[in-house]
């Protein structure tokens, strides 16, 4: 029985999509062969690609003037390539500093400011509560003209979300949507550029999917358009396969896409995180034995952190879940605590189980 993987990455993926990849193995319909063992310019290959793009073109609406691209490297490696593309000598970009993941981008575009005489601006910062909030957006203290704005969506570690998409007016928008990319419908106009670490609401490790309006491109200053290396410079990308895509991950990321149309696309997926998320901190919320650790009009659907009133009690805890079939409810190795992540592919039934477990657990020990 597959137990109720609450991981944060990687993640759990719907049951029917594994399923599609067993019977897929080891040979693909009329291929003789499984799909990532041949050639990433067959047919096959890359009507299975297209298709891709083409289902995250109809579930966010994306009109021709945007780039889907699956890069590798992971969510990380956004966090140099964004700046190397797009922050030239004497331009300014800015910062929303929300935790573990903004901090690392930003010490990241730090280097490559560093190396051109550009300028980094922290926008904003929760670092003096904890990161236990998002600095109110309209706040954010973004310099004119600057290369563009760069923050993070939902904070997978300390558990806070920023539901509402972000207006900056004409400075380009940059979003590290890796935790809650696809789980909700966004407003597309208001951003440059979305990437994502598919290793959570998407599909398996290996891909990072980048999304970016082509003006991005076009206009950067003139020194950024040549002399990149190639494989980090987006362009490169833009049309046809420029190398080897992590084929077994854009594969499996296809099945996923697809199944999240099946259901009724983002907005059903809105609805789903919506009730998840709501069931769970209801109970947080009901007695004192638990206690939230996100400020509370910035708690994340995506991952749900929470305390007991003792490191015992944790630890005994994520025990009797594990007896119970749920796994990864562990907080992350810094913080402690518990973590229950509720990505895409979380059944409400896995929620039930886990508030059922609260509720026996506080009646035993509480
Ligand atoms: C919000 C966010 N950004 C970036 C990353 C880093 O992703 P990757 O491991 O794909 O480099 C993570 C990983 O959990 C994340 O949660």
């Amino acid at each position: 029985m597959r137990a109720y993987n609450f991981s944060a990455g990687p993640a759990s993926l719907p049951e029917e999509v594994l399923l599609e990849l067993r019977d897929e193995l080891p040979t693909y319909p009329g291929l003789g062969a499984a799909l990532f063992e041949v050639s990433h310019r067959s047919k096959p290959y890359a009507a299975v690609h297209d298709s891709a793009v083409d289902a995250l073109r109809r579930l966010l609406g994306l009109e021709e003037d945007w780039h889907v691209l699956f890069l590798t490297g992971g969510a990380s490696m956004q966090f140099y390539q964004v700046p190397l593309n797009l922050l030239g000598s004497g331009q300014t970009a800015a910062y929303v500093n929300t935790g573990v993941w903004a901090t690392k981008a930003i010490a990241e575009a730090q280097k490559v400011a560093s190396v051109r005489g550009a300028e980094l601006r922290v926008a904003a910062s929760s670092e003096s509560t904890g990161f236990d909030r998002i600095p109110d957006p309209a706040l954010w203290d973004m310099p004119r003209g600057a290369a563009y704005l760069h923050f993070t969506s939902n904070n997978t570690i300390y558990g806070t979300e920023l539901l509402d998409d972000v207006h900056a007016g004409s400075i380009p928008v940059v979003c590290d949507a890796s935790s809650d990319f696809l789980s909700r419908p966004l407003d597309t106009t208001c951003y440059s550029m979305l990437y994502a670490g598919a290793q959570k609401n998407l599909g398996p490790a290996g891909v990072a999917l980048v999304l970016l309006r082509d003006d991005l491109l076009r206009n950067r200053p003139a020194s950024l358009q040549t002399g990149l290396p190639a494989m980090l410079d987006y362009a490169s990308h833009t049309g046809a396969l420029y190398n080897t895509p992590p084929a077994l991950s854009v594969y499996l990321t296809e099945k996923v896409l697809r199944w999240i149309e099946r259901q009724g696309g983002l907005a059903e997926m809105d609805r789903r995180a919506a009730a998840r998320a709501g069931l769970l901190y209801e109970r947080i919320d009901r007695t004192d034995f638990y206690r939230g650790t996100a400020a509370p009009a910035w708690r994340s659907r995506m991952n749900v952190t929470f305390r007991l009133p003792s490191e015992e009690l944790e630890a005994a805890f994520l025990k009797e879940s594990e007896r119970r079939g749920m796994i990864g409810l562990k907080g992350y190795r810094t913080v402690g605590g518990i973590r229950a992540s509720l990505y895409n592919a979380m059944p409400q039934e896995g929620v039930e189980a886990l508030v059922a477990l609260m509720d026996d657990f506080e009646a035993r020990m509480g």
